[in-house]
């Protein structure tokens, strides 16, 4: 289903790093086989940061071609989790975990902090956050992860599949869902979870955080503080097979909710923040997500290579990724 296009988004990730962190420029990118196997093969024009490199979601291994040998370059990996916590989840309505990994690296990589994309700790909200995807890479590669889910059964199924693995992995950590009540009223259910890889790091206070609120996503700024969030980066409701279904967003299109949620996803990020949305273009023409983000006082990112991501998923579903920054 996505394998498919794996390389020509590869390709496209690869020159929207190369704008603002990877120190090479890419002069091509093109899938190729060699002995039966399938490769990106890459030129680039300068020293390219082997740790933005290896950041690439489909970097599997790296060589570097002589004559007819391939020479392999080790890969350097930012990875602070083990990988299953992205590849035990199995549920329908799943983003997959390659792309998801490719539009937050992408939406990193165009905020103003993108030359430490591999350093620092940025704060990542997934507004419509599911069963916690992008969430899971925000933690895996260090970050603090905030998500919004409507649906408070996602939340439930997060929480019980998150608790299990950490369990599981003997790490350090807290967890806990519970009511938030502000005035004594119950304002949402929320999951909270510190947790640090380094135990030492936990002990002393230096630990990742991640919230999850199940609530409307409309509610976003009344949840968050106003420009506390680096980076938003969610993948839309399609319609197809897990449209939106409760609340406010009852019976919108997707057109509809982002209408009505980019300004707002737009008030808790910060200046210099992006905003990566991935989306059902049946659903919303580019050219409307772009005016939505324009509205909102959004940035739309329109270089050559933030135009390459569109792919086919089924035949109801054609994707493509918007990634927009907050001036
Ligand atoms: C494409 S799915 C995201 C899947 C997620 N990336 C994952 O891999 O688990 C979109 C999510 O948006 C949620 N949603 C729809 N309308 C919403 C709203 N108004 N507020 C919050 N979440 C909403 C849906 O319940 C669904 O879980």
């Amino acid at each position: 289903m996505y394998a498919g296009s794996a390389p020509q988004v590869t390709a496209a990730e690869l020159g929207v790093l190369a704008i603002t962190a990877l120190g090479a420029a890419v002069i091509r990118a093109e899938p190729t086989t060699v002995a039966g196997v399938a490769y990106l093969e890459i030129e680039l024009d300068g020293e390219p940061r082997p740790d933005v490199l290896g950041q690439l979601a489909g970097a599997h291994a790296l060589f570097v071609r002589e004559g007819q040998l391939l020479r392999p370059v080790p890969l350097a990996r930012t990875e602070r989790l083990d990988d299953d916590l992205l590849t035990i989840p199995k549920y329908p309505g799943r983003t997959n975990e390659q792309f998801t990994r490719v539009l937050l690296n992408v939406t990193l990589a165009s905020t103003a902090w993108a030359g430490e994309m591999t350093q620092r700790r940025f704060t990542v909200l997934d507004p419509l956050a599911g069963r916690g995807t992008t969430l899971s890479w925000a933690l895996a590669l260090g970050h603090d992860a905030v998500g919004v889910e409507i649906e408070r059964r996602e939340v439930e199924a997060y929480a019980a599949f998150l608790t299990t693995w950490l369990r599981r992995k003997r790490l350090k950590h807290q967890i806990d869902l519970h009511p938030l009540r502000r005035s004594g009223t119950h304002v949402a259910d929320l999951l909270e979870a510190q947790l640090s890889p380094d135990p030492a790091a936990y002990r002393s206070g230096d630990r990742q955080r991640l919230t999850l609120y199940a609530a409307d996503t409309l509610a976003t700024p009344d949840l968050l503080q106003n420009r506390t969030v680096d980076a938003v980066v969610t993948d839309a409701p399609y319609g197809v097979a897990h449209g939106s279904r409760a609340g406010v967003a009852r019976d919108r299109s997707p057109a509809e909710l982002l209408s009505l949620a980019v300004p707002r996803w737009t008030s808790v990020l910060r200046s210099g923040g992006a905003v990566g949305i991935a989306w059902n273009t049946h659903g919303l023409a580019r050219g409307d997500l772009s005016a939505i983000c324009a509205d909102a006082g959004l940035e739309v990112c329109d270089a050559p290579p933030y135009l390459g991501f569109a792919h086919r998923v089924d035949a109801g579903i054609h994707r493509d990724i918007l990634v927009a920054r907050k001036p």
